[in-house]
């Protein structure tokens, strides 16, 4: 109480001296334009220390190497020759996050679309009931170019389910962590019940319904949808499809009294807590006349069990429908690039490129037509974009293992790489064409391969000069 009055008279004392002080919120007219007595202050605004990260001073601007600012307090627009320092306003800490934003390599030339979002950004997590989950979304709302697929991420604790829901869009997933049962019904009756973990992958084709709950230790995966527009929130729900049908009509339909409906949730559960799944799966397994989904259609493909393809500088593993067919349009890889290699500059003749940054960090340089380049830098978490045909690489460029998904709406999954086309070009065409030497041609020549990711090819040490 005796707070509350101090306080008020503080504020009273506040208002007579606003009202003893008659003072305008804008200023005088004198202000105007030129006049002697409005002279400038010459501040000093280079007045300020900012050291550069390493190569960022020290080399030419076009060999565009990766700058490390994570030690550097106040990272500065500068590369090579260009640039300068920035005193004003900025954000230091996302800086640090996009060195190649903030110093684009000199390669880096007029607009392309925005190819990187994170998934931290926008929009907020949607929180499931109860501490059960979560999840969170990219789609066109935050990355309006990305129109073939729409990703969510989402989180189920153990015994937590996604309610049993269906959707206009297909739905590709990819297991992040532990494991989960996943059930589901098709057009034919055919039921489909299995657990999945870490690392697998499931498809619900549109209209399909199905449900998903966390098994011991709960789970967490990536849902790729192929409509750019898909949201979590536009799903058709169980609890609403109960909720707004007239209960004498529930009743006529499933042949129990109206008030069997007494209890229905009123609007929607989204991601809530259950009762633990049986460990018995079999304990589950409910069927009609129409049996079990058939392997050649089955919803789901126990993918860490593929063994990946090693390959210098990471290794690759492809799932697309020749072998798991029901994903008739989906096609992916999981790429895993070392520390310092690079997944090599590619592109994808018959599909935009939906990619997941599932753990690491990396930088992408997006080329398209015409002569317009933009880097990007990516962390775990992260969704890049490439459109089809446009060239990109993934270049490694933290301490750890970068691992990626590629997705493409494709029958099955095809790129074509920079190293391997102009190492099949007659050398005469490649010498004329890009000025180089004989020698550096006949190098060239010899990665007659696709590489998929390329070593590491050690620090990049190359004097400034002038371009
Ligand atoms: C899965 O989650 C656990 C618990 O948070 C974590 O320790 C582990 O690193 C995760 N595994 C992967 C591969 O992310
Ligand atoms: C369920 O039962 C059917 C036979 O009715 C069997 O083919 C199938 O393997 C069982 N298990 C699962 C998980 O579908
Ligand atoms: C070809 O490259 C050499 C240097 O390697 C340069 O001197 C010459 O001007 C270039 N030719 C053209 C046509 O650009």
């Amino acid at each position: 109480m005796r707070c509350l009055t101090d306080a008020a008279a503080f504020i009273l004392v506040g208002l007579q001296l606003t009202r003893a002080a008659p003072a305008s919120i804008r200023g005088p007219s004198s202000l105007l334009g030129f006049s002697e007595s409005n002279g400038v202050n010459n501040e000093n605004t280079d007045d300020f220390n900012h050291p550069l990260a390493d190569g960022q001073g020290t080399t030419n601007a076009n060999v565009g190497q990766f700058l490390d600012f994570s030690d550097i307090a106040d990272p500065q627009p500068i590369r090579g020759t260009k640039g300068g320092t920035q005193p004003g306003s900025d954000n230091d800490i996302l800086n640090k996050l996009y060195p190649d934003k903030v110093a684009p390599p000199g390669t880096d030339h007029g607009g392309t679309i925005n190819a990187q979002w994170s998934l931290s950004k926008y929009p907020h997590h949607k929180l499931g009931l109860n501490r059960a989950g979560f999840s969170r979304q990219e789609n066109t709302v935050v990355m309006p170019d990305a129109t073939a697929f729409a990703g969510v991420q989402m989180r189920l604790e153990e015994g937590a389910y996604r309610e049993l829901h269906w959707h206009v869009a297909s739905e590709w997933a990819l297991m992040l962590n532990g494991s989960a049962r996943i059930q589901a019904i098709n057009e034919n009756g055919e039921a489909f019940l299995d657990d999945v973990s870490k690392g697998d992958v499931w498809f619900f084709p549109p209209g399909v319904p199905h449900s998903i709950q966390g098994l011991g230790g709960g789970t967490e995966f990536l849902l790729v949808f192929d409509d750019g527009e898909f949201s979590e929130d536009n799903t058709f729900l169980v609890s609403e499809i109960f909720a707004h049908n007239p209960k004498s009509v529930l009743s006529q339909n499933l042949g129990v009294p109206i008030s069997a409906f007494d209890g229905i949730p009123p609007g929607e559960l989204f991601i809530f807590p259950g009762t633990a799944a049986p460990s018995d799966i079999e304990k589950q397994n409910v069927t009609n006349s129409n049996g079990v989904i058939p392997k050649s259609a089955t919803y789901s493909y126990h993918f860490s069990k593929q063994e990946p393809l090693d390959v210098a500088g990471g290794s690759v593993k492809i799932i697309d429908p020749q072998s798991f067919p029901i994903a008739d349009m989906v096609s992916a890889a999981l790429v895993t690039v070392a520390p310092g290699a690079m997944r090599e500059i590619h592109w994808h003749p018959t599909s935009d490129e939906w990619t997941f940054f599932l753990y690491g960090q990396g930088r992408a340089t997006l080329f398209t037509a015409e002569d317009s380049a933009n880097t990007f830098d990516f962390s775990s978490g992260d969704v890049g974009y490439f459109p089809q045909s446009n060239s990109h690489y993934v270049q490694n460029t933290g301490d750890v293992d970068l691992v990626l998904l590629e997705v493409l709406k494709a029958d099955h999954f095809s790129d074509i790489a920079l190293g391997q086309w102009i190492a099949t070009t007659p050398p005469q065409i490649v010498e004329d064409t890009l000025n180089l030497s004989s020698a550096t041609v006949k190098a060239l020549s010899k990665a007659k391969e696709k590489q998929y990711v390329i070593p590491s090819s050690g620090p990049v040490a190359n004097p400034i000069k002038s371009s």
